[in-house]
């Protein structure tokens, strides 16, 4: 089982956005994925109650709520064939709690916005990450990813050379596109409609699938890896 963290204090980065997304990956490639949401927002709980009884299953856990009918431990379990847990974080997550929720992650995703707020918040974020939480940059546990880029400005310019400063690897760059928007109203995930549509944003997801599965691999003793059905993603790169 993988856990993936999404993870960044600056609001509206894109946490929501990619955690839905990657859930809907994982549901469309046969997995029961659990998207956890730990943010009283309730974006994701949200974006789960619009999925339809016809849809692939995604699991979910509203983290946030104190249910005082069942134990925590109860609330929390991750039903034995999700092979996934993503976890969608709130904004203003203090530094302090940082070390508990990167703790169990397998992978921790921050994404960035092209902007100068959201580059200075981004650099907080992973010297806490590094700092206070004491994740090694030698674990390669950090991905991240520069969101709703338009590539020809100069600000995503400043934003890809900050990001090189980083030396945390930039995993994807997905593209400012109203598929995101439209996804997150009908309850979906890119990989839920129509190719034609959003046939560019996935060319995007490819790098940051491919990080996810050589993480996955890695983790997994030797001969116990199951073949990547051809045609499917991630594919390299
Ligand atoms: N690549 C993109 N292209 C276009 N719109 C996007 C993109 N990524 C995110 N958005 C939109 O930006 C808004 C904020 O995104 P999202 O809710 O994912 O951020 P967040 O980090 O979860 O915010 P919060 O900190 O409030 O939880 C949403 O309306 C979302 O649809
Ligand atoms: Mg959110």
């Amino acid at each position: 089982m993988q856990r993936i963290l999404v993870l960044n204090p600056k609001g509206g980065s894109g946490k929501t956005t990619i955690a839905t997304n990657l859930a809907s990956y994982f549901a469309s490639q046969g997995d029961r994925p659990l998207l956890q949401d730990n943010d009283p927002q309730a974006s994701s709980s949200r974006w789960l109650k619009k999925r339809k009884p016809d849809q692939s299953i995604i699991n979910g856990i509203a983290a946030f709520e104190r249910n005082a009918g069942v134990t925590r431990a109860w609330q929390m379990r991750i039903p034995p064939d999700a092979g996934h847990v993503i976890v969608d974080t709130p904004a203003a997550v203090p530094a302090q709690e940082m070390p508990d929720m990167t703790k169990n992650a397998d992978a921790i995703i921050v994404p960035v916005l092209p902007s100068d707020i959201d580059i200075h918040a981004c650099s907080k974020c992973i010297a806490d990450l590094l700092l206070i939480a004491k994740v090694r940059r030698d674990e390669y546990r950090i991905g991240v990813v520069a969101n709703r880029v338009k590539r020809n400005t100069v600000i995503y310019q400043s934003l890809m050379r900050f990001l090189e400063s980083l030396r945390i690897p930039v995993i994807a760059t997905l593209r400012d596109s109203q598929n995101y928007v439209r996804a997150a109203e009908q309850g979906v995930g890119l990989f839920e409609m129509k190719r034609y549509v959003v046939e560019q944003d996935l060319e995007d997801w490819r790098p940051m699938l491919a990080w996810l599965k050589a993480k996955e691999s890695a983790a997994q003793p030797a001969g116990s890896l199951d073949p990547v059905p051809a045609g499917s993603l991630p594919v390299s790169a």
